[in-house]
């Protein structure tokens, strides 16, 4: 089986053919604000602006390695959830392309897709995964269906999430306000590392559910009380920030994915999403599941950040299964929940 999908739910679009084993060919166009953070317009033009282009490049690639576009069995792309403005345009690309192939057309959730590349380039089986980046932060498992309805297909249940913006934002929104460049979460990363105390910044933790909007506004604010008569945030202050700002959002982070662990009885962790690629966060994830016995994994980077693969992956999942879309049924969805998805494409455990 080969599927053609296609990502483009916020910052990064992506193209991708993936057949069961691995990735044929992929060709990604990367929107870079010029100033400040995301425009969901502005994103939306450049997806419009080089859909095209990506589509025809992905096809030249993969008929350079002697396919023909007939090989492709159906379109996936994500459904959602993302921003609007991008997800109209990923969709029309989409139907444009199952029209001309004359193939159908599989919606993904964007969120599923992140737990399932995981599942396919590493080798845990079962896990809790942890999901954070930019607009998301999601602790999610597998549950088998208790009714035996929807064929008895289980669902990718939330077990905690933020209940106001993804980690990923906050850090950016934070970095901004230090001047530094967007995306803020690898500077941070960087900046941490030179810490030299720690100072206590609100750590927030409802029941299973986390806030980093408070976070970001406390570390913003120990900046404005540090900055120099000059204007300037001296770089030790930078640090201690960014240090402090990590060490608590992702202790939040890592709580929450280590109770869903004692919840489930589940023993391994995945780590999905843009903020996955933080050393710190690894490293603190590592060290939980260390001490309860439980095993950790992390795909390799390509496949952490939004990638067309994880929705062509994903895609071919539920292809399989028969989950495809008519062009009238392809509308996208802005708040596409994770745990709305039935599960089609696994079977229940007992059978
Ligand atoms: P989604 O649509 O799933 O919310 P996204 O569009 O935000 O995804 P991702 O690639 O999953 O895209 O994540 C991007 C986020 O990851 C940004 O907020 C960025 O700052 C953050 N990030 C990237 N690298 C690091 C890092 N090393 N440390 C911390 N955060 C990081
Ligand atoms: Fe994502």
């Amino acid at each position: 089986t080969i599927i053609l999908g296609i990502e483009g739910t916020a910052w990064n679009l992506s193209a991708a053919i993936v057949n069961e084993e691995d990735v044929i060919v992929d060709v990604t166009h990367t929107y870079k604000p010029a100033a400040g953070g995301i425009h969901p317009r502005e994103a939306a033009q450049h997806h419009a602006a080089h859909v095209g282009e990506v589509i025809d490049e992905l096809f030249r690639l993969f008929e350079e390695k002697g396919y023909s576009k007939s090989d492709i069995d159906a379109v996936a792309f994500s459904k959602g959830p993302g921003l609007g403005p991008c997800l109209r345009i990923v969709g029309t690309a989409a139907r444009m392309v199952s029209l001309m192939l004359e193939k159908p057309l599989v919606g993904v959730n964007h969120c599923v897709a992140h737990i399932e590349v995981g599942l396919w380039k590493t080798e845990a089986t079962d896990p809790i995964t942890l999901y954070v980046s930019g607009a998301n932060s999601q602790v999610l498992a597998y549950e088998e269906s208790e009714s035996g309805t929807d064929f008895g297909k289980g669902a990718y249940r939330v077990f905690g999430e933020t209940l106001d913006i993804g980690l990923g934002n906050s850090l950016d929104k934070f970095a901004r306000s230090a001047g530094l460049p967007h995306p803020g979460g690898p500077l941070v990363e960087k900046y941490a590392k030179e810490a030299t105390e720690y100072i206590d910044l609100p750590y927030t933790v409802k029941g299973m559910d986390f806030f980093f909007s408070g976070l970001s506004t406390a570390a913003t604010r120990y900046l404005k009380e540090n900055t120099n008569s000059d204007g300037n945030i001296d770089e030790t202050v930078l640090a201690n920030a960014c240090y402090a700002y990590q060490e608590t959002a992702f202790a939040m982070a890592v709580e929450v994915t280590e109770r869903a662990l004692a919840h489930t009885g589940k023993n391994e962790v995945l780590l999905a999403g843009g903020v996955g690629a933080n050393s710190r966060i690894r490293e603190m994830l590592e060290k939980m599941c260390a001490d309860r016995g439980a095993k950790f994994f992390v795909p390799e980077k390509k496949f952490m950040g939004d990638n067309g693969a994880m929705i062509a992956y994903t895609g071919l999942l539920m292809f399989k299964a028969g989950d495809t879309l008519t062009v009238e049924e392809s509308f996208v969805d802005a708040g596409f929940r994770p745990d709305e998805v039935s599960v089609t494409w696994k079977p229940p455990k007992n059978t």
